[in-house]
């Protein structure tokens, strides 16, 4: 497997787009168990291969470069600022500055090369992570009048090929992701009797998609407060300089900076101030799209007796889940450690199930005060993570982000909870879709229940192949959603097409070679099979 993954790394290098088209078929020719099964291994190699791309790094800059670099990038800013409207120039003003200092820390630690110690780093001890069950029990309801719900919804569904916000995707039973989010809001108020207001923070992206559908809510008692979190400019790849010339250009020169921007958002916007005006002490953060963030009174109430400024839930490490951030106490602090910091040479210590055992859910628990306390007090500096993008054009620009749980380092009493599996649900693919559509999940006020029929409370791996991988492509290769309450394991790679009534059991591979199509009947049951070539079917 190490030969195959090196070899592909050269591979992908040349930028060839349906290289994994071309090297899956190759394997799949001969349809003999053994050689499908390592053709699925193969091609999950590959795959995981492919989103490291991204982490490369770039060359080091010299200290006279740098000035150079940053001066010039100052006066690009000041420039673009005086494009702006005046009715907004204060703000986007703020916005540029906030950017500029990013800005200037990348080119500050592009200089320095400032790498982790890989030996400096600890697992966290039993106080550094709590298990979810050591959690105090829940009295009454008091401590929910002083939350607050946020969402951070800027997110497209590219990678699932959705052209707008991905909260507007049609999860389950017709209803979006916002949808399932406001019914979740409106359950915890109506059954404690409480009024917890719901955050939504959109990017410039999602903005006009998420007003469209909380509209709906509007004429119902509901509040729900949005807000644009920064926009902030691409720059060139080459030179380090912003790609936009005027603050009104083409979207594809900007880009919103990830969910660590939401600090900087929630003091810019004056949200922060009018939370804590209104007398709300704490924040329960979350992805928009991670189905199983619903409040949780326990962990509320934990962090209020255990003074914590800061709690990130993390939760166990599967094999499917090696690229998460995970927790590591560095210099005697938490820290979040992404897979993007890591030194090259490391990438397969960080991945072991066995070294770091949890990952950061994004489910994230914030004392206001104390974050109104730091942000006066000189802001934040997140870990910067750097994206390289392609334009459509084919150039080569950079997107510089953070991630919200770095900012762990700076609160007090900061910790982990480990939390159950359940509480991370997130929908980043077509595979998790079906699996969120099937009968494995029903919905209840907002928020899905596994069934009871489902042995052992776990969930089946499902790997969907690239006919799959975007919704247009997804929605019409299933008559229905097939039942899986007992599948352990699905692979479909190539053209195949579910009927209507199919119960999938155990594990089941299908595997249509190139031209081939394979249609599973309506009504089919599949129990431990592998199908391949013309619907020709091979007990497992
Ligand atoms: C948020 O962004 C959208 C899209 O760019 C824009 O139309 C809207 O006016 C912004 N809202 C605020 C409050 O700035
Ligand atoms: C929660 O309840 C309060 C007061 O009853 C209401 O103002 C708010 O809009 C509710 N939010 C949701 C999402 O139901
Ligand atoms: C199914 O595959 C087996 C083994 O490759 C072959 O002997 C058999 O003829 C095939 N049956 C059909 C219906 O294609």
């Amino acid at each position: 497997m190490t030969h195959a993954v090196r070899l592909s790394r050269g591979l992908i290098d040349q930028a060839c787009p349906s290289w994994r088209v071309y090297l899956c078929a190759l394997p799949c020719v001969w349809s003999s168990f053994s050689l499908s099964l390592f053709c699925v291994r193969f091609y999950m190699a590959l795959f995981e291969t492919a989103s490291f791309r991204r982490f490369r790094r770039h060359k080091a800059i010299r200290p006279n470069e740098r000035s150079a670099l940053a001066k010039s990038t100052q006066s690009d800013l000041s420039r673009l600022v005086r494009t702006s409207d005046p009715a907004v120039r204060k703000a986007f003003d703020v916005e540029m500055q906030s950017f500029s200092k990013l800005h200037a820390r990348y080119l500050a630690e592009k200089e320095n090369r400032e790498q982790l110690d890989w030996n400096r780093i600890k697992s966290p001890n039993d106080k550094q992570v709590i298990p979810y069950s050591h959690l105090p029990q829940i009295t009454g309801p008091e401590a929910l009048s002083k939350l607050a719900v946020l969402k951070v919804n800027g997110g497209l569904g590219t990678s699932m090929g959705i052209s707008g916000a991905k909260s507007a995707l049609e999860v389950k039973d017709g209803m979006t992701f916002l949808d399932l989010i406001v019914q979740q809001v409106e359950y915890l108020n109506k059954t404690h009797k409480v009024d917890v207001p719901l955050i939504l923070m959109t990017s410039f992206n999602t903005h006009d998609d998420t007003l469209r559908i909380i509209k709906k809510y509007v004429s119902q008692r509901i509040s729900i407060t949005t807000f644009n979190q920064s926009r902030y400019p691409r720059i060139w790849k080459e030179t380090l300089q912003p790609c936009p010339k005027h603050a009104l250009d083409d979207k594809k020169h900007w880009y919103p900076p990830g969910h660590g921007d939401l600090y900087e958002s929630l003091v810019h916007t004056g949200v922060l101030d009018r939370l804590l005006a209104e007398g709300k002490e704490y924040l329960f953060i979350s992805n928009s799209d991670n189905l199983g963030a619903v409040v949780d009174q326990r962990i509320l109430q934990h962090m209020i007796d255990s003074d914590a400024e800061f709690l990130m839930e993390v939760t166990d490490k599967t094999k499917a889940d090696v690229k998460g951030g995970t927790l590591i106490e560095y210099d005697s602090s938490m820290r979040l450690l992404e897979i993007a910091q890591v030194p090259p040479d490391h990438v397969d210590d960080f991945k072991s199930v066995r070294k770091f055992k949890i990952f950061n859910t994004n489910n994230l628990w914030i004392n206001l005060k104390a974050l109104k306390r730091i942000m006066n007090g000189g802001g934040m500096d997140l870990d910067i993570i750097v994206n390289p993008k392609m334009t459509d054009n084919g150039q080569a620009v950079i997107q510089l982000e953070t991630a919200a749980g770095a900012a762990i380092k700076h609160f007090n009493n900061a910790h982990g909870i480990n939390v159950p599996r359940s509480r991370f649900l997130p929908v980043k693919s077509c595979s998790d879709l079906l699996l969120i559509r099937s009968d494995i999940y029903s919905l209840q006020n907002g928020r899905l229940d596994m069934s009871e029929s489902r042995m052992f409370g776990s969930v089946p791996v499902i790997k969907l192949g690239d006919h799959f991988k975007k919704i247009t492509e997804f929605q019409p290769r299933f008559k229905k959603i097939p039942n899986i309450i007992d599948l352990d394991h699905l692979t479909v790679t190539g053209d195949v097409h579910f009927g209507r009534g199919v119960t999938l059991r155990g594990t089941v591979i299908v595997v249509a070679n190139e031209g081939q199509r394979i249609d599973i009947p309506d009504g089919c049951v599949l129990e431990n099979r592998l199908v391949s070539g013309n619907l020709n079917m091979t007990e497992l």
